[in-house]
């Protein structure tokens, strides 16, 4: 067959598959840089090596001269074992050309596109974001208190990761008390704008928090998109942050078990949380979901707006000098970018069943 005509075709086989792939590997990336901190690149590099080893022995086996010519020429018997690998490797990803090709193309196109940000969302499967509920249970005194050996499973991770539906399943599933600790931060900023203080005025945020009334939390509305916003403006400030961290310390050690999720519960709220676990998806899919859930509530919102908000938030929440979103480096990642919430759900099962099968093994 004519050269041109069998690449053409070769091209037109793998290309969407390549494109496929690239999506879904660029949204993992992001997940995966925004979990550690780090930028896409450095995310990447790793994750390239072999890729790009087989790209080089697919090309130099196809191209290249045959393997004796390669081994006279080496001069060196060390280049000429190398060169065997290379030749073998190449011999292999030949055999797998149809597998590999889109393998190696999608990986550099999709870190291409994460590098863009302009990648589209690997998957649909909108988690549910609707009702948070906060076990009012807890938010007393007693949580302080306790003497008793508590559980702590600390959940983070960004926006619309679905760690709020991943966390109370988790509190039904085992019998912990629930503390959603974005509602306290919302709160903080739904009353310092109802009062019409200043929300960057750390000292002032610092007294509100410290005053909070916690029949606020029952108001529904706090869970809506202005409350985040607001949130995350006053949660970059430390008086606000150290008012609330006694308590919500206090009740993940509560007797029975607790499962938390916010930005910082196992990297400094309980940095000896017994389980942790940072949950995290692509921005495009975790906009798509809360565009979804807004669609769902009647809400005339479009995809870029929300999009433009969860990015602006993930600048915040990472940026910020106070207790920044990390994933603490003992914590199980959980891209549940392609994963449905019973998925979801059940990965987190495992991770926090091998926590209590390690504690109650020691
Ligand atoms: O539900 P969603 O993830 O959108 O928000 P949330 O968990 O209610 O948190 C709202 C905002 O509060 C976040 O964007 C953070 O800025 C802040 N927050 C925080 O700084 N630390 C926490 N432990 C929880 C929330």
């Amino acid at each position: 067959m004519n050269g041109w005509l069998a690449g053409l075709l070769a091209f037109v086989f793998f290309a969407p598959l390549a494109f496929i792939y690239a999506r879904s590997f660029a949204g993992r990336l992001q997940a995966a840089a925004l979990a550690r901190g780090r930028s896409v690149v450095a995310t990447a590099a790793p994750k390239l090596v072999w890729p790009a080893v087989l790209g080089c022995a697919l090309a130099l086996r196809l191209s290249g001269p045959d393997l004796p010519e390669w081994q006279l020429a080496a001069g060196s018997r060390t280049l000429a074992a190398g060169l065997s690998v290379l030749w073998f490797l190449g011999s292999l990803a030949a055999i797998l050309f149809f597998v590999v090709i889109p393998f190696v193309m999608g990986r550099l196109l999709g870190t291409l596109f994460a590098c863009m940000g302009k990648f589209a969302a690997t998957r649909d499967d909108p988690l549910s974001f609707g009702a948070r509920g906060f076990t009012r249970e807890g938010f007393g005194e007693d949580g302080t208190e306790s003497t008793q050996m508590g559980f702590t499973v600390a959940i983070d991770g960004p926006a619309a990761a679905g760690k709020g539906t991943i966390a109370k399943r988790l509190a039904a599933h085992y019998g912990f008390a629930y503390l959603d600790t974005g509602l306290l931060y919302r709160a903080i900023g739904r009353v310092a704008s109802q009062r019409g203080l200043d929300l960057d005025d750390g000292a002032t945020m610092g007294t509100v928090a410290l005053a909070l009334d916690p029949a606020i939390l029952d108001d529904g509305s706090l869970r809506g998109r202005e409350a985040g916003e607001l949130a995350s403006r006053v949660a970059v400030h430390a008086p606000v942050r150290a008012a609330l961290t006694e308590f919500q310390r206090g009740f993940a050690r509560r007797p029975g078990g607790a499962v938390l999720d916010g930005r910082d519960i196992g990297t400094v709220i309980c940095p000896e949380a017994e389980a942790k676990i940072f949950v995290t998806a692509s921005p495009e899919v975790r906009a798509r979901r809360r565009t979804d859930e807004l669609h769902a509530k009647g809400r005339a919102v479009d995809y870029e707006t929300i999009l433009d908000e969860v990015l602006a938030r993930d600048r915040r929440d990472t940026g910020r000098a106070t207790a920044p979103l990390r994933a603490a480096p003992d914590a199980a990642l959980l891209d549940t970018s392609e994963l449905d919430i019973e998925e979801a759900f059940q990965a987190a099962c495992r991770i926090v069943d091998a926590s209590l099968h390690r504690r109650n093994g020691a």
